[in-house]
Order: C-alpha cells, then sequence, then structure tokens
C-alpha cells in the first residue's frame, strides 16, 4: 500500500525521537511504514478510519498489532490512557500546505484538522505529528518541539516537520535506526561495533570492573529518564 506522505523511506526519523513507552497507538495507519519497521511496544494499535485499509491489513494478520477500524479522533477521546502511551500521528496533509486538492480517497478538511488537534493537545500521553509545516500546527502546538527532515514526493523534495509533546529523547525505544541518513546510520553502526568487540576481547576481570563503572555511572540515569 503507498500514500502520498506514506513513511516507506522516512520511518527512520519518526522512530529516532520516540522515547520509551509500553503502549504504541498509530492513528493515520495507510501502508504503516512506521508500525512495520519500529521495535514493537507491549501493546500496538493501529487504526485507520479507511475500510480498504482495515482490511489489507487484516489480511495480514501481523502479530501483536490490533487493528481498529475507526476515525482517530473517537478512538483517542475514547481511549482510557495511563500515561505511558505514544501516539504517532500522521494524518492527510493539512489543504493549506498540499499541491494537489484531493489525493486520498477520505480526506482531512481544515476543519478536521482543527478538530484532531483540540483534542489532541488535551491528551495525558506522549505524541508525535508529522507533516508540512502550516499555521494551525503552528499557532496551536506552542512549546511542543521539532524537527524536520526533507522527503522525497513524487515531483519534488519538500520538508516535513514532526512537532512532539516531550523532551527530545536521550534514550531511544529503538536505537537500530540512529542517525541521520544511511551514511550517518552506517558509521553509527560500525563505531558501535567496534567497541563492542573491543569489550568481548577484554580480560574477564577488566570487563568486570568495567562493566560495573558503566551501571554505576549510567545505569540509575538511563533509568530516570526513561521513567
Ligand atoms: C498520510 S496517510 C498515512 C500514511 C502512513 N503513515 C504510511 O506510512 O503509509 C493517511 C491515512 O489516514 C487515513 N485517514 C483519513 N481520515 C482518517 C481519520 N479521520 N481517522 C483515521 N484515519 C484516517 C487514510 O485512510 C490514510 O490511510
Amino acid at each position: 500500500m503507498r500514500y502520498p506522505g506514506g513513511k516507506g523511506k522516512t520511518y527512520q526519523h519518526v522512530i529516532n525521537v520516540m522515547p520509551p513507552h509500553a503502549v504504541y497507538i498509530e492513528t493515520h495507519l495507510g501502508g504503516g511504514a512506521v508500525m512495520r519497521h519500529k521495535r514493537p511496544a507491549i501493546r500496538n494499535i493501529g487504526i485507520d478510519a479507511d475500510l480498504k485499509v482495515i482490511a489489507a491489513w487484516s489480511a495480514e494478520e501481523i502479530p501483536g498489532v490490533e487493528v481498529v477500524h475507526s476515525r482517530a479522533e473517537d478512538f483517542l477521546a475514547h481511549f482510557d490512557f495511563h500515561g505511558d502511551e505514544l501516539i504517532y500521528l500522521d494524518p492527510p496533509y493539512h489543504p493549506q500546505v498540499r499541491r494537489r486538492t484531493r489525493v486520498y480517497s477520505l480526506d482531512y478538511s481544515a476543519e478536521d484538522h482543527k478538530q484532531l488537534i483540540a483534542l489532541l493537545v488535551s491528551l495525558p500521553c506522549m505524541a508525535i505529528l508529522s507533516g508540512y509545516a502550516n499555521d494551525l500546527y503552528n499557532d496551536s502546538l506552542v512549546g511542543w518541539h521539532t524537527r524536520t527532515f526533507h522527503a522525497k514526493t513524487h515531483t519534488d523534495v519538500r520538508e516535513e516537520t514532526l512537532w512532539f509533546n516531550f523532551e527530545p529523547p536521550k534514550i531511544l525505544h529503538d536505537s537500530r535506526y540512529l542517525g541521520a541518513d544511511f551514511r550517518a546510520r552506517q558509521t553509527t553502526k560500525r563505531r558501535l561495533q567496534r567497541l563492542q568487540d573491543k569489550v568481548k576481547r577484554m580480560d574477564p576481570i577488566e570487563r568486570a570492573v568495567f562493566s560495573q563503572w558503566l551501571d554505576e555511572e549510567y545505569s540509575s540515569k538511563v533509568q530516570s529518564v526513561a521513567r
């Protein structure tokens, strides 16, 4: 399944801002590139208002993913949040920043976006929203952090923004895609691999001392960040 704005080539950027979470909710699932690539949470829920999308996912039956046919707004308004949830929202682009007028079979008017954002800012959990910068998001998501990345469209390259309502994480739910692009990810991977090889080659007693030091120096900090 391919969508204008589908995250098939850019899911890494979204996964790289995700802090640890117990429940993952993706509200405008479509092809669900992020859901498919990220490390699963304890509970994983995908929502889409289009029956065709739900039918495609149901035929595939990805283990551990609950797929729900609903409007995102209805689902979020009634979900029983505990605070350990992370929602990722990738709604159709806002009409103000869209080049073609109608690109999805189920569309979002400016009013739909307004309602979604009003609901979003009231939710008691972590959330990441993606899209092109527009007045509504810029004016409503005051105090939210942003990160941008470039994404190829069928005609050119455009800047996408991620808005998120938590501090940029010091530890990630899934660190396999660390790095801004393919080259940076390869470099990071190789650097970490060299470090791991070095630790593997250490004298066992020295390694135990090193491991204890790592624990004392970083474990409690990592846990307090994760909480
Ligand atoms: C931009 S696409 C999502 C692309 C997806 N991130 C991917 O990687 O393929 C938008 C999706 O939102 C769905 N949608 C439209 N209105 C919706 C609503 N009110 N609630 C939930 N999903 C909706 C559409 O059916 C479509 O699948």
